[in-house]
């Protein structure tokens, strides 16, 4: 199994929080693993510095060998493969989240970010916009007609997936909260990630809502390939699809393995599951 997501020796610290604490990891493709741990444990942190939104104060981010985020305050480190300074390095801008976004990554938010004013169709078909072009505004004046039949067409297929074509004209904010939640993931996938993550995609959903939840999140990563990178503190989601899990304390690493694994360790148990309100 090939890996395509690896945090090597991440720190991130916001004055004297150290929110992150020297952080490794890796995801391989094809897998789901979950990143748990106690309110504050950093787990936020961590996603917000794999997908660019913040520099880690050390350490590196690679995606699919790339190496994407690292701490250099003039960005990130370049090969230069041709001219009289070949073989040397150089500083080039580190990588904005719409970059990330566009090499494969794509998130949701731990607070819905949907564009409220927008019907469920749009939200999706303007995330799709931004993954085939630079720019949204310069996008929707190129546009052609056969281009736009295709995108509404693929828009159309993916709300069919999620389970969201029935609402497809209604405005997002009007969705009962689950389907927010699915419509967030559903725009997050109109990018055409390699790599999913979820900040507590569970967060204010009922049971029978995170059960449905868990069983899409299975689909997802099977029929489209994906690779499913997820924060949650509903334990009987996680403990259903994770194939590995790793869990935070106090933005250490304080323990990964498989979900018996986890479920088992002192450790875990003390810091976080013991107190977990549905562990
Ligand atoms: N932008 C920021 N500026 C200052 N401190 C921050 C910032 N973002 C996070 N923190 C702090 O970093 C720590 C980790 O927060 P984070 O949001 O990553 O935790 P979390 O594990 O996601 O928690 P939760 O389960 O409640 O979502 C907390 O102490 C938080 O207050
Ligand atoms: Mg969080």
């Amino acid at each position: 199994m090939s890996t395509i997501l690896k945090v090597e020796n991440a720190t991130m610290q916001f004055g004297g929080v150290v929110a992150v604490d020297n952080l490794n990891l890796e995801v391989n493709e094809g897998e789901i693993v979950a990143l748990i741990g106690p309110n504050g444990a950093g787990k936020t942190t961590a996603f917000n510095v794999i997908t660019g939104v913040y520099q880690p104060t050390n350490g590196a981010v690679y995606f699919q060998g790339e190496r994407i985020v690292e701490n250099h305050p003039q960005g990130k480190l370049k090969k230069l493969y041709k001219g009289e300074h070949a073989g040397e390095y150089t500083h080039v801008l580190a990588p904005t989240p719409d970059h990330i976004t566009k090499l494969g990554m794509a998130r949701t938010f731990q607070n819905i970010r949907l564009w409220k004013s927008q019907t469920v169709f749009d939200n999706v078909l303007i995330a799709m916009h931004c993954r085939t072009h630079a720019n949204f505004l310069a996008a929707s004046f190129r546009f052609n007609r056969k281009e736009e039949r295709e995108q509404r067409d693929r828009v159309a297929g993916l709300l069919e997936t999620v389970g969201l074509y029935d609402v497809r004209n209604e405005l997002a904010t009007s969705l009962p909260y689950g389907k927010q939640r699915r419509l967030e993931i559903a725009r997050a996938l109109a990018t055409a990630p390699r790599l999913l993550l979820l900040d507590e995609p569970a967060a204010g959903m009922n049971p029978q809502e995170t059960q449905e939840l868990t069983a899409f999140i299975g689909e997802i990563r099977d029929s489209f390939h994906m690779t499913v990178f997820l924060i949650e503190h509903h334990m009987d989601l996680v403990m259903d699809i994770s194939d590995r899990i790793y869990v935070l304390d106090f933005g250490k690493l304080i323990a990964q393995g498989t979900p018996e694994e986890i479920q088992n360790n002192k450790r875990v148990i003390d810091a976080y599951l013991g107190v977990a309100e549905d562990a």
